[in-house]
């Protein structure tokens, strides 16, 4: 007989174990199927994204600072020596220590863990396919399917495993790149690059559109061009990429400048970052009955999660919404709560997202630009983190907080924030966001000195007042 569940997750990504733990918690009998060969949960974010990219981002900014930047607080340092193989090495460690607990944390709260490629046989069952070719079916009152995204590839440049490849083959570069070649200046091209460039690349970006980080306020792209220019990068926006070819142990990428003009790029590495697409192959859909968009191949849901087919659900990666873990990982607490009766909401106006390039950009909410298309009025008050003591301090003074609040309620409508540990800045943002606090509560909220966060009250102050103090 099938064994049988109440709750079925296809897919160990940080949505699907959330959605498995949660509902093991509120008292469902909860599986979650995984297909990695090395059996390890934590999906796309521990294993391939979020936690490798950072743990490389945090490694090469200490090189970065240590090479350039310790000098300048009276540090000196004999011979500095990159030593890849350690650093590599390490970014593996943080990964299967983190994977490592989550396996901890479905023993901890009986969620059960299976190895193997799930599908979709419809009427409730679940197939279960070990790597050894061994089947097993399950029953479940509940499926929810949480099996993310991958790296989309271009039709002429297709991933060869060497000189082309996506953000999984560049956390993996050894030796570093001589001249990393970036296709895309979005996330994971400009963080990515922002690894190999510190550890000594030179790095050109390619980007179809005319700014880098096109889901960014304009202000912050224009600025982020700007210092990582500074920073030695070189930028082509409005450039289309056409085709590439590998000679001796060199590959050229070809490509079209916006005026027409025939362009190529000669490099050792050539890291595509153009987005990612859900994954769905072999999961069953068609037969099951669930229904998808034919051309972003997202999964169509209501605001329970449910599918076209009944006792199906989808969130994260798979479905609408911005591609991130945190997102991913609400939808699935608050599915598996709604399942058992609870009644929680996720607000998507206020969803943050960061790009851990240095300085920091975080954001919640509407861009300058957005807010004009709806014809929204709205006050702007920015702070510069030059003019407050603890940037100072830590001799990080680029960048700026701005708060958009509305003209006549004064509600925050979006904050933009670059600058050192604007990663950590954006929470509070989030709360006054969630909670439709106004810029004054913000000011008014008594902020630590001498802190960053001071930068965030400052701005909040002049979107409200028209009068920071320390400006
Ligand atoms: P996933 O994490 O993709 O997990 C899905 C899992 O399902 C995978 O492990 C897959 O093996 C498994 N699976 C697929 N099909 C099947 C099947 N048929 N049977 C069984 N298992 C299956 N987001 C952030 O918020 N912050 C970041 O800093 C960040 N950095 C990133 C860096 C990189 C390089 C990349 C690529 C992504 C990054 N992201 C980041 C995005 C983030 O990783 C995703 O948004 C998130 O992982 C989506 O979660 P998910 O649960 O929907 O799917
Ligand atoms: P992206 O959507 O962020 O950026 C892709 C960029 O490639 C865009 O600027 C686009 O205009 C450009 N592009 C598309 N086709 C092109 C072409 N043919 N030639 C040149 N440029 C082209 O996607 P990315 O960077 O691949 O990341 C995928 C997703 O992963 C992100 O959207 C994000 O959701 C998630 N992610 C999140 C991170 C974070 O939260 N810090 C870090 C990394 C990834």
């Amino acid at each position: 007989m099938a064994e049988q569940y109440d709750l079925v997750v296809i897919g160990g990504g940080p949505g699907g174990y959330a959605a498995a733990i949660r509902a093991s918690q509120l008292g469902l009998k909860a599986a979650c199927i995984e297909k990695r060969p090395n059996k390890a949960f934590g999906g796309t974010c521990l294993n391939v994204g979020c936690i490798p990219s950072k743990a490389l981002l945090d490694s090469s900014e200490m090189y970065e600072t240590t090479l350039h930047k310790l000098s300048r607080h009276g540090i000196k340092v004999g011979s500095i020596a990159l030593d890849l193989e350690a650093m590599l090495k390490r970014k593996d460690k943080v990964v299967s220590d983190l994977t490592g607990g989550i396996a901890g944390l479905f023993k901890k709260y009986k969620v059960t863990p299976l190895y193997g490629t799930g599908k979709l046989l419809g009427g409730g069952k679940v197939e279960v396919t070990a790597a050894d070719g061994n089947k097993i079916i399950l029953e479940a009152k509940h499926i929810l399917l949480a099996t993310g995204s991958e790296s989309i590839e271009l039709p002429f440049m297709k991933f060869d495993g060497k000189y082309i490849g996506s953000s999984t083959d560049a956390l993996n570069y050894n030796p570093v790149p001589k001249h990393l070649i970036v296709v895309g200046g979005g996330y994971i091209g400009l963080e990515l690059a922002s690894v190999w460039k510190r550890l000594g690349s030179k790095v050109t970006v390619l980007e179809f559109l005319p700014r880098l980080l096109a889901i960014c306020d304009g202000e912050v792209s224009s600025e982020v061009q700007k210092i990582l220019t500074k920073q030695g990068m070189e930028f082509h926006l409005e450039t289309k990429v056409t085709g590439a070819s590998v000679k001796g142990d060199q590959i050229t990428v070809t490509a079209q400048a916006k005026d027409g003009k025939a362009l190529s790029f000669t490099g050792d590495r050539v890291l595509v970052a153009v987005g990612r697409r859900p994954f769905t192959a072999g999961l069953g859909l068609d037969e099951a009955g669930v229904k998808f968009d034919a051309k972003s191949g997202r999964i169509e849901v209501d605001s329970h999660f449910k599918t076209s087919a009944a006792g199906v659900y989808a969130i994260g990666d798979l479905i609408a919404g911005p591609m991130l873990a945190h997102k991913a990982t609400e939808e699935g607490i608050v599915f598996a709560e709604q399942l058992t009766g609870m009644k929680p909401h996720i607000n998507y106006d206020a969803i943050p997202s960061v790009i851990y390039i240095w300085p920091e950009v975080s954001s919640v909410g509407l861009t300058e630009e957005q807010l004009k298309e709806k014809g929204v009025e709205y006050r702007v008050g920015k702070f510069k983190f030059a003019a407050t003591g603890r940037a100072r301090a830590m001799d990080e003074i680029d960048g700026w907080v701005k708060v958009l609040a509305d003209a006549k309620t004064d509600r925050v409508l979006g904050v933009h924030i670059l600058g050192p540990r604007a990663s950590d800045l954006i929470a509070e943002c989030v709360t006054i966001m969630e909670y439709k606090g106004s810029a004054e509560d913000i000011a008014r909220c008594t902020h630590s000195h001498p802190t960053l966060s001071e930068a965030v009250g400052e701005a909040a102050r002049m979107a409200w007042s028209g009068n920071p103090i320390n400006s």
